[in-house]
């Protein structure tokens, strides 16, 4: 493909772990997500020309902002050290929120300069870069996030070492409800909470839910799926810090969730259901919950978003 002058991307929203599958599974959300737009200049160098939706939360600097990182990254690699770009980061997502913010934007670079470029990478090739980008961005290098916004659909990521993502079957009518309390949880303090040894009668139930949930998967076996969701590892000590989880929890299986848990880090939580209706349902119940405890939130609902990045 031929290289353009201009390009503009979107890289959708993700939800880590799958309940039970910490840092190994992750899946994409038609929204929210965040857009990117590159122009090719004459000036060599990288400047970012505006952020919206950041609440002034970014670093502008070129060399701190995880989408003009991943640009020079990809320009290095490719041996194009003279171009010039202009970027804009448009975030339609809250920061912090365990939707994969940090993995969107970084996607979202990646994907536009190599679009830019006329694609002279594919986009499991982008995979290790967005890997870096992460840690740039967040101080760890997990692909649950990263994965899922650019391939979309639900991922394993089956090694880290040497990287082994696999795209897995997505079932029809599967959907998420994800209700954003506003409390603030930071994914480094999230993770250094976990205990670092579990009991092996824990580690055998969770390897069994993995497993019964990817043959869920395959089989489109809502059933299963849903016996499958459940986390005997992570959720016990991150629900701490997640305000009315339990009370959420109850109401989301009063109202038919397949199954319900932190997505990601937290503080954001998601509900699994079978059919848009039922996700729409109780994103509204659990955000009018919240509310009369007088928390403010942000809910979503949505499929499992097929594409992963794309060009607008
Ligand atoms: N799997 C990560 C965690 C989410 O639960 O900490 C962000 O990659």
């Amino acid at each position: 493909m031929r290289e353009k002058d201009s390009v503009h991307v979107f890289a959708p929203a993700t939800s880590a772990n799958f309940i039970c599958g910490y840092d190994v599974l992750g899946l994409a959300l038609n929204e929210p997500g965040d857009e990117v737009l590159l122009k090719r200049v004459d000036e060599p160098g990288i400047k970012i020309t505006k952020i919206t939706g950041d609440q002034g939360l970014l670093p502008t600097d070129p060399n701190k902002n995880t989408v003009s990182a991943c640009v020079k990254m990809i320009l290095d690699f490719l041996g194009k050290k003279n171009y010039g770009i202009e970027i804009e980061l448009h975030k339609k997502m809250p920061i912090g929120s365990g939707l994969g913010s940090s993995a969107a934007s970084t996607i979202a670079g990646l994907f536009a300069i190599n679009q830019l470029l006329g694609e002279p990478l594919s986009k499991n090739e982008l995979l290790p870069f967005a890997l870096k980008g992460e840690e740039l961005a967040c101080g760890h290098g997990h692909a649950d996030n990263v994965a899922p916004s650019l391939l979309g659909g639900i991922t394993l990521i089956r090694s880290y070492n040497p990287l082994d993502v696999i795209n897995l079957p997505v079932p029809k009518e599967l959907c998420c409800s994800i209700i954003f309390p506003h409390v603030e949880v930071q994914t480094r303090a999230a993770r250094q909470i976990l205990k670092n040894k579990i009991e092996l009668k824990d580690a055998v139930s969770q390897w069994g839910n993995i497993a019964g949930l990817i043959t869920g998967l395959f089989n489109e076996d809502y059933e299963l799926i849903s016996r499958s969701l459940e986390d005997k590892l992570i959720e016990p000590t991150r629900s701490i810090l997640i305000p009315e989880f339990e009370a959420m929890k109850k109401i989301a299986k009063e109202e038919k969730a397949l199954g319900f848990g932190i997505s990601g880090s937290g503080p954001s939580v998601v509900a699994f259901t079978r059919g848009i209706e039922s996700a729409k349902n109780i994103t509204k119940k659990l955000k009018e919950h919240l509310k009369k405890n007088e928390i403010e939130s942000n809910g979503y609902f949505s499929p499992v978003n097929i594409q992963g990045a794309t060009v607008l």
